[in-house]
């Protein structure tokens, strides 16, 4: 086997990676199944992101939405923001895409294990949570109550609707979905998220809370799991920023004295307490509803 050069070890070499499934999951989401070459596993824990690299445009970052617990290859689910992604939603069955990673912190898999989890989704942040919320399920036995409350701006938008299907059937699983707004199909729940999280009833002692999506989402919902007994040691946020390497050399992503590519994207409030203003104000401008 070839030894890595420096550039293969620092993280900077893409790999290339087979689209064996390029599925449109809504009209703004595409759903993308993935092998590196050789079945190589990419060995990633949930919350972890990839670079993806579309030859010839540009590069960009994407969470990874499935679970190492299945198999060889990895999922993407891809929203249609701006250059990269709009050729990314192009993209064919057997194309060919550069990925760097895994890289940044995930989820505190080993304070999670043993506990309650409340895991809160706004939008897009569904598809970082969806890798945790599969591995979470493929070792069940190993977790406390798994409660999922899932926002979305209205039920054209929602996400993995299979997987929130077969989350709803199981006993296992406490799933709330809600809308924004409803229209003549939905028969769900409508509202923000963060009103069933306000109903729930908590052991807080024994609880951990997971937090990702809009910025308007973070404040309101820490606020309510402060109501609950919560502290910010026991509640996480993962958050986004504009990247550019992916890996602490470029300074893109800095909030403060952290670089959320490295330290993150998943945080421990307490540690984002004294940034807590700039983690509100970082918002792409026409995404207002991640
Ligand atoms: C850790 C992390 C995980 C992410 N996970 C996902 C994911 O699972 N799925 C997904 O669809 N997107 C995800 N994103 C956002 C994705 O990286 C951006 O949408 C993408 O970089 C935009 O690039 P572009 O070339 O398509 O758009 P550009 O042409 O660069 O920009 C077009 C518009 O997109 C906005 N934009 C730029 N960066 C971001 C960003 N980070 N988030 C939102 N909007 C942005 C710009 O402000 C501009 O308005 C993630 C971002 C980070 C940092
Ligand atoms: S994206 Fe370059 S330092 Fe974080």
């Amino acid at each position: 086997m070839k030894e890595p050069t420096g550039y293969e070890k620092l993280g900077y070499v893409p790999e290339i990676a087979h689209v064996l499934k390029a599925v449109p999951m809504t009209e703004q989401e595409i759903f993308l199944d993935l092998r590196l070459p050789g079945k190589t596993e990419l060995g990633h824990a949930p919350g972890q992101f990839v670079q993806v690299s579309l030859m010839g445009i540009g590069e960009v970052p994407i969470s990874i939405c499935s679970s190492p617990t299945r198999g060889d290859t990895f999922q993407l689910c891809i929203r249609e923001a701006g250059t990269v992604t709009h050729g990314l939603h192009r993209i064919a069955r057997y194309a060919q895409l550069g990925i760097r990673g895994p890289f940044g912190k995930g989820f505190p898999l080993a304070e999670l294990f043993g506990r309650d989890l409340v895991l809160v989704a706004g939008g897009l942040g569904i598809a970082p949570l969806r890798s945790l919320i599969t591995y979470i399920l493929d070792r069940r036995e190993d977790f406390g109550r798994l409660i999922v409350i899932y926002g979305g701006k209205n039920p054209r938008t929602l996400l993995f609707k299979e997987d929130l299907a077969d989350w709803d059937k199981r006993s296992d699983v406490e799933l709330i979905v809600t809308v924004d707004r409803g229209d003549e199909t939905w028969q769900g729940r409508t509202g923000v998220a963060t009103e069933p999280l306000a109903e729930l009833d908590l052991q807080a002692v024994n609880t951990r809370a997971v937090v990702i999506g809009p910025p308007v989402l973070y404040r309101f919902a820490a606020m309510a799991l402060f109501e609950h007994g919560l502290t910010p040691e026991t509640i996480f946020f993962s958050l986004e920023r504009n990247f550019h390497c992916g890996i602490g050399k470029c300074g893109h992503c800095q909030l403060n004295d952290l670089y959320v590519c490295q330290d993150g994207p998943v945080f421990r409030l307490a540690r984002l307490l004294d940034r807590i203003e700039a983690v509100e104000a970082w918002a792409p401008e026409e995404d207002q509803d991640r």
